[in-house]
């Protein structure tokens, strides 16, 4: 009788154990559903699904907004969209022209394609215009999108001593500021024995407008704008720009053949002066190469101009007006 009693609660024990293990192996099965069904959810399911690798698919939703996630989810994989998305200048305010801009040219260097959107290349030079916005001093960018008013003058312009510069007493000036860091490079210059000299720098509207109407009297339009920015679209406006020369090297082109414009290369970032028309960047500033004219835009930014090898242009859009 007790051993009878004994097997069946060995019995119960039995199926107790029994229901628990499939209560368990339910219960796991169940997360592991509940989760799976969880998982198909998430943009990053959506998005390998229609076939972004997981580390694409991780970069896409560590840079792009939700709304725009939600939209490539609707489309086909577009493997250009990760291309430029891997590119360092790329902003996601910019990808619809990106992309336009890559179909309407069949371009296909993405890296080209950033920087002529960000700068606003991808329109006609001239097509669009913003105002400067001049409460940044020397960060503001002038140039064929960004324009000065025809009343703007800067403040605190001082006349640079004809020692530094041609021309007659006090017909060059520069902002204070700028001066004072252009007298600093200049002594750096001289004592490695070069003689720096300003052939140009502020220049009004009307005076620029001068310049310009003359020009494209000579050369035409088209040739004009390659070399002579249109009244208020000019830096010298700014008071921040220097048109330097020396007194051994030679003035205009060729300047960029002397000793003195390979200091400069190397050295005037130091003081916060950079080469705004580089070679090879015509496509973004839409001038010809000026090895003359160097911008003040102040220390900081001429170190990571210097070092990224970019244009103010192309620094203005992705570190200022970003
Ligand atoms: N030569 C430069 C572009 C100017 O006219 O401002
Ligand atoms: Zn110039």
């Amino acid at each position: 009788m007790r051993k009878k009693k004994k097997i069946r609660l060995k019995k119960q024990a039995y199926y107790l154990l029994a229901g628990i293990v499939v209560l368990i192996v339910a219960i796991i099965l169940g997360i592991n559903f509940y989760n799976d069904y969880q998982y198909r959810k998430t943009d990053e399911y959506k998005l390998t699904n229609i076939g972004y690798s997981l580390e694409d698919t991780n970069l896409l939703l560590d840079t792009l907004s939700k709304e725009t996630i939600d939209s490539l989810i609707n489309t086909e994989k577009n493997e250009t969209i990760v291309g430029l998305v891997k590119e360092k200048y790329f902003m996601e305010k910019n990808l619809d022209r990106y992309l336009s801009y890559i179909e309407e040219e069949e371009e296909e260097n993405l890296t080209d394609v950033v920087a002529i959107v960000n700068v606003n290349a991808d329109h006609k030079w001239y097509e669009e215009e913003f105002q400067t916005d001049t409460s940044l001093n020397e960060l503001m960018n002038v140039n064929k999108f960004y324009a000065l008013s025809e009343e703007y003058t800067p403040e605190n312009l001082v006349s640079i001593p004809l020692q530094y510069s041609y021309g007659e007493q006090g017909s060059n000036k520069l902002i204070d500021y700028a001066y004072e860091k252009f007298i600093d490079m200049w002594q750096a210059a001289h004592d490695e024995g070069y003689y720096l000299m300003v052939e140009s720098s502020y220049r009004d509207y009307a005076s620029q407008k001068e310049i310009y109407d003359s020009r494209k009297a000579s050369q035409g339009e088209k040739k004009a704008d390659e070399t002579a920015a249109r009244p208020g679209h000019s830096e010298h406006q700014t008071g921040l720009v220097i048109d330097m020369t020396s007194t051994t090297a030679p003035l205009g082109t060729e300047f960029g053949d002397s000793e003195e414009y390979l200091w400069l290369k190397e050295h005037a970032h130091e003081y916060g002066f950079i080469e705004r028309y580089p070679e090879g960047k015509t496509y973004l500033t839409g001038y010809s190469p000026e090895s003359w004219h160097w911008r003040y835009v102040g220390v900081e930014a001429a170190a990571v101009i210097h070092e990224e090898n970019i244009t103010y242009d192309e620094y203005y859009a992705y570190y200022i007006a970003k």
